[in-house]
């Protein structure tokens, strides 16, 4: 039986996500707090990752170890690093990497050490089917998810994309860095903080997950203050809608 696992990078996000399972029970571990339950008749886990790919990487291994999910979705919001992409726009992950990795000249930059890879892809079906869930949403318009107010504020008009996303221990908040990380990686679609390294334990655990990533920023001078009203007003909701339509799709 499918026991899926729903990890969040921000505790209001997840917080709505939570209020979604019935039949609850919370198991406390290592300063987390897991949620196990159902939301309509899937079973779920349901846990704020903290922030960082260090934090990230203990609650997805929590998740697999303690609780034997099947199957984990990891939902949060992303600075956007490719041109046209706007707040409010949604990106699944195809593949992931760690923009932050380093260890030459023992082996190239980025290389996961002794994984003979750089980039963890992320599971065919799964980022499908969270493809379909977002779509559903799109296609019943955006106001049904966050209201009206915040579709005007941040003039909110989605469009989904799939492809590769960075993760590092920075919040990208300057066009310098921005630049920089891009004339090395020019194909990825956004930055953030934790999928690389969900990626990395589900790969070594064999378990299948996407990145779900709703662009909050455009990750320069600006990301701070879009990503804190954000944050607020509308991720959470986002959170909400896409966990809602997923467990109708498992
Ligand atoms: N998450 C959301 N925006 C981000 C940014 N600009 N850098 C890193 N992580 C993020």
């Amino acid at each position: 039986m499918k026991n899926i696992g729903i990890l969040g990078a921000m505790a209001q996000e997840i917080d709505e996500v939570k209020a979604l399972l019935t039949e609850k029970t919370v198991v406390k571990i290592a300063n987390r707090e897991f949620v196990v339950g159902k939301i309509g008749n899937v079973r779920c886990v349901v846990a704020f990752s903290k922030w960082g790919k260090v934090a990230a990487t203990i609650t997805a291994t929590l998740m697999i170890q303690e609780f034997g999910v099947t199957d984990l979705f990891f939902i949060g919001t992303a600075g956007a690093m490719a041109d046209g992409l706007k707040v409010g726009d949604i990106v699944i992950s195809k593949r992931l990497v760690q923009h932050d990795l380093d260890a030459r000249p023992i082996i190239p930059r980025f290389e996961l050490p002794l994984l003979n890879r750089t980039y963890v892809d992320s599971d065919p079906d799964l980022t499908a089917l969270a493809g379909r869930a977002v779509n559903n949403l799109i296609d019943k318009g955006v106001k049904n998810m966050v209201g009206e107010e915040a579709v005007k504020e941040f003039n909110l008009a989605p469009t989904l994309y799939f492809g590769d996303i960075a993760s590092g221990d920075q919040f990208i908040s300057s066009d310098a860095k921005r630049q920089e990380i891009l004339s090395f990686l020019p194909d990825i679609l956004c930055v953030e903080m934790e999928g690389a390294a969900v990626a990395q334990v589900c790969l070594e655990f064999n378990t299948p997950f996407t990145i779900i990533r709703t662009i909050s920023d455009t990750a320069n001078h600006n990301a701070h203050v879009d990503f804190n009203k954000f944050i607020v007003e509308v991720a959470n909701a986002y959170s909400r809608a896409i966990v809602s339509e997923i467990v109708k799709l498992v």
